[in-house]
């Protein structure tokens, strides 16, 4: 199987975050939080790097200028995270080369994603060689996230995001984290089923691994993640809860 490549989701604005700036462009602790995101995917060896960028494009593709492998498609109406992903089709194809490789899906506002965790996914990806791998953690108040639905088995049915949910999936603690890996070629053919029949009328990335599952080949739902890494950054708020953990990890208490 040839490496890996990413694809990070950047193309909101971040109404919630009162700046003209581009969400992704927010600095956590002085540095724009899109490029934590980027670092930690090349340090867990993912090389080729393909940021969806849309809102004030040209300030997020000159922030990332001088980082190497990195490649940019636009995504010109944000029409969900699906359509982000949709929007990559030829990028992927090209990158890919004809052959079926791993895709990372992650997002530029989750500053606190950790090099392990993208490890373990990957790890777990090729060792299981299940198609779509969802990376996941558990929450105390889940309110706003996807959640993740198991039948009794523990087997992975499907996420299911908050405005979507019953109350039963409401009460579920396990939530998405926008962390995945996909093989190419099963999500440039799942991306083919997502419609917008949903409480937001949006293309959702998260359809993809039932999708697949339904189709009957193996996804597989993680809790690899660790709690931190469940900080992305929706508000000002977000952003200083981020900074508070950056600043916890760099004097070592954890
Ligand atoms: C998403 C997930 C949810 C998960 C949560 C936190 C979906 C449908 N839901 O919800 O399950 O718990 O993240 O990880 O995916 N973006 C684009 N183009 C678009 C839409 C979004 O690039 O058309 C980017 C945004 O800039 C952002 C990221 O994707 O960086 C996530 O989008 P957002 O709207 O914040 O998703 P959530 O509603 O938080
Ligand atoms: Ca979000």
């Amino acid at each position: 199987m040839s490496e890996p490549i990413a694809v990070v989701l950047a193309a909101g604005k971040g109404t919630r975050m009162k700046s003209d700036l581009p969400k992704v462009l927010a600095p956590a602790a002085g540095k724009p939080m899109i490029r934590y995101v980027v670092e930690a995917l090349r340090a867990a060896g993912v090389g080729r790097i393909v940021v969806v960028v849309g809102y004030r494009a040209e300030l997020v593709q000159s922030e990332l200028a001088d980082e190497p492998g990195v490649s940019f498609v636009e995504q010109t109406e944000q029409l969900g995270t699906g359509h982000a992903v949709m929007v990559c089709r030829e990028e992927i194809e090209r990158l890919a080369g004809g052959e079926s490789c791993p895709v990372v899906i992650v997002t530029g506002d989750s500053p606190m994603l950790q090099v392990s965790s993208v490890e373990a996914l990957l790890k777990e990806f090729r060792e299981t060689g299940a198609v779509c791998l969802v990376g996941t953690t558990h929450k105390d108040d889940p309110t706003g996230l996807g959640r993740v639905v198991r039948d009794a088995a523990g087997e992975f049915l499907a996420i299911v995001e908050q405005k979507d949910a019953t109350p039963e999936q409401q009460a579920v603690t396990e939530v998405n984290m926008s962390t995945y890996v996909f093989d190419s070629a099963a999500l440039l053919t799942s991306l083919e089923s997502l419609t917008t029949e949903n409480a937001q009328r949006e293309y959702y990335i998260t359809d993809c691994p039932r999708i697949l599952k339904d189709s009957g080949a193996q996804v597989r739902a993680l809790a690899a993640l660790k709690p931190c890494e469940a900080l992305s950054v929706n508000t000002l708020d977000d952003l200083k809860a981020v900074e508070a953990e950056m600043a916890k990890q760099n004097t070592g208490q954890q």
